[in-house]
């Protein structure tokens, strides 16, 4: 009898984390590594928020919490939704957990049944997929391709949809395309919806303020009104305020499917870190400018890669409206061979290759569930942005 549950071999481990894990060993080693894998800003915590974090623990705010996070925390998010979304939300309606993740993944264990269906988008966050098949789920993927800048289209979602379909994840802006729906585009999604009432959205807003040019964010609950009685409208600190270490998430719904996320929280990992929960008190209550300001430098980011990438032979790189990830298309590359000699059959051989030959770690397509791609996160200096993308486009000179 095998030791280990029939669960574990249903799921993979992160792709995106074992192509971090390789670019530390080539470095461990002395080679000269550039990693544009990470998932997370580069900018500090804001000193007020850590701030706020220290007085927290000396005033003795290190014990247990209730299970689903502390009422100061709850009245923020609920304002929060209010100011930045439009959305009237009470505390009762609010869990608090430890990461976007874990409130993601609380949600998909408070509702999903062995053949419950959940409507993935693809290119998809690569946990998506993982998440539902650990909570007994099936992943459904709707390919959104590069013709629609990797959003989905109404005729997918219907598709996608059968009597079994319980949830559609919908993440916008997107990791790993960085593409954000604009409000009519969203609205031709929930109008399939309210076609669909048994169909309930979970909307992935962790990258919510991280957006540029004029591009206007919005979310399916304040789109489509009548859908706010089966939407779960989850958020976090990590990305905006640049605290991914913190491990502070959230979410707003009716409030049988968030009692019934606190009960999966209180028999795994009972309440979020207090001192975290503290700060995230003061960044959703603080002042908000630095964001605006961190978006300029990130959006300086996007257009140097997005326009090295294009000049390089073989890539094609569209123009996203958030995040801090680019989605080239690398079509152009496959069939080549480049110039150590590795045959480049697909993306991940790409991906490979680029890290052997050039030190440049990137994330290959497959591992998000579209190909032939790499996802770049511009979530580093520009010194090292520019260096990665000149060993790009001499990596794609070098193809033949
Ligand atoms: C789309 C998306 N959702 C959720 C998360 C989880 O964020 P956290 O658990 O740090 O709040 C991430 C983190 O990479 C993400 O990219």
């Amino acid at each position: 009898m095998a030791f280990l549950s029939d669960t574990l071999s249903r799921v993979k481990p992160s792709p995106t984390i074992a192509v971090t894990t390789k670019a530390a060993e080539l470095k461990a080693e002395g080679r000269d590594v550039i990693g544009l894998g990470a998932g997370e800003p580069d900018f500090d915590t804001p000193q007020n928020i850590k701030d706020a974090a220290k007085a927290a623990i000396d005033a003795g705010k290190t014990k247990y919490t209730a299970v689903d996070g502390i009422p100061e925390l709850k009245k923020a998010i609920c304002a929060k939704f209010k100011r930045d979304n439009g959305l009237d939300y009470s505390p009762a309606q609010v869990t608090i957990g430890t990461g976007g993740k874990q409130v993601l993944y609380n949600a998909l264990m408070a509702t999903l049944n062995a053949g419950d269906e959940v409507v993935i988008p693809a290119p998809y966050w690569v946990s998506y997929p993982d998440m539902v098949l650990l909570a007994g789920g099936e992943p459904v993927i709707a390919e959104a391709t590069a013709e629609t800048a990797y959003k989905l289209t109404p005729e997918a979602l219907e598709g996608a949809i059968t009597p079994k379909t319980k949830w559609l994840i919908f993440n916008s802006p997107s990791n790993p395309t960085g593409a954000g729906y604009t409000w009519d585009e969203l609205k031709a999604l929930t109008d399939v919806l309210m076609r669909h009432p048994h169909v309930w959205v979970m909307s992935d807003d962790m990258y919510e303020h991280l957006v540029y040019d004029d591009f206007k964010f919005c979310t399916p609950a304040q789109v489509e009104p009548g859908l706010y009685e089966r939407t779960l409208t989850v958020n976090g600190v990590s990305k905006a305020y640049a605290m991914t270490g913190w491990r502070i998430g959230y979410a707003a719904g009716p409030v049988e499917v968030i009692k019934a996320m606190g009960k999966i929280q209180s028999q795994s990992t009972s309440n979020p870190c207090s001192v975290s929960q503290w700060a995230a008190v003061e960044a959703l209550n603080g002042p908000q400018d630095y964001i605006a300001e961190n978006n300029k430098t990130f959006q300086r980011r996007r257009d140097l890669v997005v326009d090295m990438l294009n000049a390089a032979e073989g890539i094609v790189c569209p123009v996203p409206e958030g995040a801090f990830y680019v989605y080239p298309s690398i079509a152009g590359c496959i069939g080549k061979t480049s110039a150590g000699g590795a045959k480049i059959v697909d993306d991940e051989a790409f991906a490979t290759a680029l890290l052997e030959e050039t030190g440049v770690a990137v994330v290959f397509g497959a591992a998000f569930g579209t190909s032939p791609c790499f996802r770049v996160s511009y979530a580093t200096s520009d010194e090292a942005l520019r260096e990665a993308c000149t060993r790009i486009q001499k990596f794609c000179a070098g193809l033949s």
